[in-house]
């Protein structure tokens, strides 16, 4: 394959684009949904490490996403911030209020373009789409002067209607024109091709940016991507250790850390700081409390390791035998032993920065409360530790109902049981019940206490560090009337850790309920 020749795009620079959809195709992964919190933690670290676009949501899907891109697009720094809307009026309006405080803007607006879609969910002929397309897309630019369409499915189109779609597209003033394999169908081949023949045969093709938009059904989303930039795209559409829908979407940080090592190859640059990506993934491993899994490319536990004995002995004798690329590059950091019981709060702030977090005042005394409790109760605190306790959500202070105290008994005789005292709204209550196993117990005698309307969809233990006296992560996921929670939390004890995120993952379930309920009221 030869180089990518860059001189026929509009943009300046030599640089890829990379769009991040962590927050809009990630999110709509089942049970991946995250918090308003959550979200502008994500974002904020997204711009920091110089990611390009950032697509914060679906304006148009509730009030919680509105909410969620206005405020991502009101504290942007340099990122592009885009909203989601579909080819009807009313989401076009609303993405681009959502995004109106941005420095910098983007309505990204889709249609589909299959005949299977146009016919089974649509029920529009090829014609009528065409004219949907010019006119959603001048409404858009009508808004701003950064519009991207999406012409849903386009690798089951044919190449003919979709060079008419997008020919209309740019006509009416789309600025990225993105060809998406939604169904994660195409092969490295037939995208490249995809993207030279419409390039080719558009009108003003040289005035626009084509963007890639792959998912991983048959585990090429990775490569059909980087085929794209064979084809003449700029633009790259990945979220944050690829999740997504079903099998979820390119891998940012595959896409960078291969752009960046075969830059011989691609003889492309990008903004993103790959030192970031290990921080990255983290993060959205833990919002979503989706585990990365330990061979993942780039951030799994394993992609650095070293096992067999040739490679070892290669590796002692020169890491370039068998690495090809360096851990701190992607900013896996060797695990360091911080701070015992008594470290102070300014080595805790500088430990907080070095890894990466800027915490404000009240977060910063509340991990800093729980730091000094693990330190109590732990002798070696590990970065991973700290990660950890920051990571987990909610507080105890900030939070409607909190842990007070619990006791479980089991073990492989007689009935397992265990008792909770919560602080509910400053009245402490305590309950007791048993179970199938501690966990179970626990959680019945939670129930006992706030009722048990939602259901439990997902239950996740994972030892932060290794040894006995490891930190539990656990996640827990609740569901009630098609609203869905997730909460964190880390301890020594698995018990005490599984009660916290329980209550947490609850909690939010609460603000989400009252959200409705003012919502409801004020609609009345
Ligand atoms: O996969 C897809 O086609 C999408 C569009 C909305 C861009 O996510
Ligand atoms: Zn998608």
């Amino acid at each position: 394959m030869t180089n990518i020749n860059t001189s026929s795009q509009n943009t300046k620079m030599q640089d890829i684009i990379i769009f991040d959809t962590t927050l809009r195709d990630g999110e709509q992964s089942p049970g991946a949904t995250m918090t308003l919190e959550e979200k502008l933690q994500v974002a904020e670290l997204l711009d920091d490490m110089g990611v390009n676009i950032i697509e914060a949501g679906f304006p148009i899907a509730s009030e919680g996403d509105f909410e969620a891109v206005s405020k991502i697009a009101e504290r942007s720094k340099n990122a592009v911030i885009a909203g989601l809307a579909r080819a009807i009026s009313g989401d076009i309006d609303r993405a681009g209020e959502a995004v109106r405080k941005a420095g910098r803007g983007r309505i990204h607006t889709f249609v589909s373009t299959s005949p299977i879609h146009l016919k089974y969910q649509m029920n529009k002929s090829e014609d009528e789409v065409l004219e949907i397309i010019t006119k959603t897309v001048t409404q858009a630019r009508n808004l701003i002067d950064d519009v991207e369409w999406s012409a849903m499915d386009a690798t089951r189109t044919s190449l003919e209607y979709l060079t008419k779609a997008v020919d209309r597209a740019i006509k009416a003033g789309a600025t990225t024109i993105n060809l998406p394999d939604t169904v994660g169908y195409a092969t490295p081949d037939e995208y490249c091709n995809m993207f030279k023949v419409i390039r080719e045969n558009v009108t003003d093709s040289d005035k626009v940016v084509f963007s890639t938009h792959c998912h991983n059904d048959l585990g090429l989303a990775v490569a059909n991507s980087l085929a794209g930039l064979h084809g003449g795209a700029r633009q790259i559409e990945c979220t944050i250790n690829g999740l997504g829908e079903r099998a979820g979407n390119a891998a940012l940080e595959e896409i960078v850390m291969a752009v960046k090592t075969r830059n011989d190859i691609y003889n492309i640059q990008t903004t993103v700081d790959a030192k970031q990506l290990m921080r990255a993934s983290k993060l959205v491993s833990a919002v979503s409390a989706f585990p990365v899994q330990y061979n993942k490319a780039i951030v799994g536990k394993n992609a650095f390791a070293h096992e067999s004995g040739i490679h070892q002995d290669g590796m002692l004798k020169d890491a370039s035998t068998y690495e090809i690329m360096t851990p701190e590059s992607v900013g896996v950091r060797e695990t360091s032993l911080v701070m015992g019981k008594h470290s102070g709060r300014h080595a805790f702030k500088d430990k907080l920065a070095e890894l990466g977090y800027e915490l404000g005042d009240n977060a910063f005394l509340d991990a800093f409360k729980r730091f000094k409790d693990l330190a109590d109760r732990k002798k070696n605190v590990y970065d991973e530790d700290i990660e950890a306790l920051v990571d987990q959500t909610g507080s105890s202070e900030s939070e409607a109902i909190s842990v007070e105290a619990l006791t479980v008994i089991a073990g492989t005789g007689g009935i397992q049981k265990a008792s909770i005292t919560l602080n509910v709204e400053g009245e402490h209550i305590s309950k007791e019940a048993s179970g199938d196993g501690p966990v179970d117990s626990l959680f019945n005698a939670i129930k006992e206490i706030v009722g048990d309307t939602q259901h439990l969809v997902l239950y996740q233990v994972h030892a932060v560090t290794a040894g006995t006296d490891a930190q539990a992560e656990v996640s827990v996921r609740l569901e009630e009337d098609g609203k869905i929670a997730t909460g964190r939390a880390a301890d020594t004890d698995t018990l005490v850790a599984s009660a916290r995120a329980y209550i947490s993952a609850f909690n939010k379930l609460n603000v989400k309920r009252n959200r409705q309920a003012e919502n409801t009221i004020a609609a009345e």
